[in-house]
């Protein structure tokens, strides 16, 4: 199977513990091991947030902080890249035609984030289509995608699977809720709905739960294509 994993940079690097980090490196080698194919988009976590944070005091305009968080993932990237194999490529691909190519050449392509204005999980949607993946799998801080926001409202219910036009609407009411967490942003979900491409939302922190889930078991949400 061809596999994207997004990991967030908060699932990867809460904390600058080597120890998760070498998690994930084994994770990724347990599936190459078995025979997938693998590419990883990292996210910025909470470093980004702070460098975006003390760059806005400073008065950088939004494209400016952009470009830092995006400085951020690859940093993060280059961490996963250490903790890999010579199976991986040796510095993050900074755009989807590299790593495709990383890909067909048989290596793993680890990256961050791309353009200024999105995120790291549109960069891994629009890499799952572009290299045709099987699975694209969104490791995030959260257990799955809810009917509510789970901080905000007790009563969330977690779904098991959800349709990708639903998970839109869902995603585009929470983000006109100013300081709720959709699971995937807004971007990526269309991407994924355009795409068609088969998806899941789960807790990430387990890096074995990336794993179990390119087998078919996890606890989190699949999100079905139309
Ligand atoms: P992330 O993808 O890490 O955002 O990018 P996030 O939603 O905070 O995810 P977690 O916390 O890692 O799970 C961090 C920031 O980097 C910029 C954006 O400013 C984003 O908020 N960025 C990232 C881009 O501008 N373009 C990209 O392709 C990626």
């Amino acid at each position: 199977m061809r596999v994207v994993v997004s990991v967030g940079g908060s699932v990867l690097v809460p904390d600058l513990d080597s120890s998760r980090v070498a998690g994930y490196a084994a994770a990724v080698e347990q599936l190459l091991d078995a025979g997938h194919e693998v590419c990883v988009v990292v996210g910025g976590g909470a470093t980004a947030r702070e460098y975006i944070g003390a760059a806005r005091e400073l008065g950088a305009n939004e494209t400016e902080l952009d470009h830092l968080g995006i400085a951020v993932t690859r940093l993060n990237a280059r961490l996963l890249i250490a903790a890999l194999d010579e199976r991986a490529v040796s510095a993050p691909a900074t755009d989807h035609g590299a790593a495709r190519t990383a890909l067909r050449r048989g290596d793993v392509p680890v990256m961050g984030g791309t353009e200024a204005g999105h995120t790291t999980d549109a960069v891994a949607t629009a890499l799952a289509e572009y290299v045709d993946a099987d699975l694209l799998v969104y490791a995030t801080s959260v257990p799955g995608v809810f009917d509510a926001d789970p901080e905000a409202d007790p009563e969330a219910t977690k779904y098991s699977r959800i349709g990708v036009d639903d998970l839109v609407a869902l995603v585009a009411e929470m983000d006109i809720d100013a300081g709720s967490n959709a699971p995937v942003d807004l971007l990526a979900t269309k991407l994924l709905q355009r795409a068609g491409l088969r998806a899941v939302v789960l807790d990430g922190s387990d890096p074995e739960a990336v794993v179990a889930a390119v087998d078919g078991d996890h606890d989190g949400t699949d999100i079905e294509p139309r």
